[in-house]
């Protein structure tokens, strides 16, 4: 029988503590359904005694709740910055570059300041996450500060290398939704690739009033994909 999304996530996000995670280690713990896999995993194997002396690093709240919740250690960048891997899902993986998109659960800042820091970052998915280019396949989030909202998307939806993206401010229900960090998101829709994403990031990061975008470019160590045929890793 074929297995189900939920099993391929959970194949991945086990394979990658099995693998990359040793005891001693400080652990960045991503955020999102794959990853979440990936928490259940370490709580099992601290409990179990084949982890030990494990200090982690979550990039939400409710990734926050449930490693708690499992009994994980948990500290924070101020007390650990030197971060030997990270884990973690993503909304679409480039399959050149293994760019990613990322922050369809909202979590993209908080993931990117932990996972930039890590020494190995692994990036957990299944196969419907590879895609070729970024930025038509999944829109790309850009969290913005609450004050002068309409303004930023504006200035997010005009800039040269987006040119012809919209930008929506992300809802839930009739209200616009919060980050962790209490600021809004938009979404930006293209129907192509982004031609340069190097160029995007830096022109985000330049409007005033943009926090971050989910723009990880660079960062990844290897990514383990379960699919159909089995679990394969990429590495850039
Ligand atoms: C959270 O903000 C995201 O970056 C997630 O890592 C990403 O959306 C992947 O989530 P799933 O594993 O639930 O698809």
């Amino acid at each position: 029988m074929m297995a189900t999304q939920d099993e391929l996530k959970q194949q991945v996000g086990y394979k990658a503590v099995d693998d990359y995670v040793k005891s001693g280690m400080v652990v960045g713990l991503g955020t999102g359904s794959t990853a979440a896999f990936a928490v259940e995993r370490l709580g099992q194997l601290l409990k179990d005694g084949t982890l030990k002396d494990i200090i982690a690093i979550p990039t939400s709240i409710r990734t926050k709740e449930q490693a708690e919740g499992l009994g994980i250690p948990l500290t924070t960048l101020d007390s650990h910055p030197n971060i030997d891997v990270a884990i973690d899902g993503a909304d679409t993986v480039d399959n050149a570059t293994l760019a990613l998109v990322k922050g369809g659960g909202g979590a993209l800042l908080r993931e990117k300041i932990v996972e930039v820091q890590a020494k190995e970052f692994i990036v957990i998915v299944d196969e419907s996450k590879m895609a070729d280019g970024v930025g038509p396949h999944f829109d790309l989030p850009v969290e913005i500060i609450q004050f002068c909202h309409e303004h930023i998307r504006r200035e997010v939806e005009n800039l040269p290398s987006l040119k012809g993206c919209k930008a929506v401010l992300r809802m839930s229900g009739d209200k616009p939704y919060v980050t962790d960090n209490a600021n809004y998101i938009v979404d930006c829709k293209f129907d192509t690739p982004i031609k340069d994403p190097v160029q995007a990031g830096a022109e985000l990061l330049n409007v005033v009033g943009v926090v971050e975008h989910g723009l990880f470019l660079g960062m990844t160590t290897a990514c383990i994909i379960a699919g159909k045929d089995g679990i394969s890793v990429k590495t850039p």
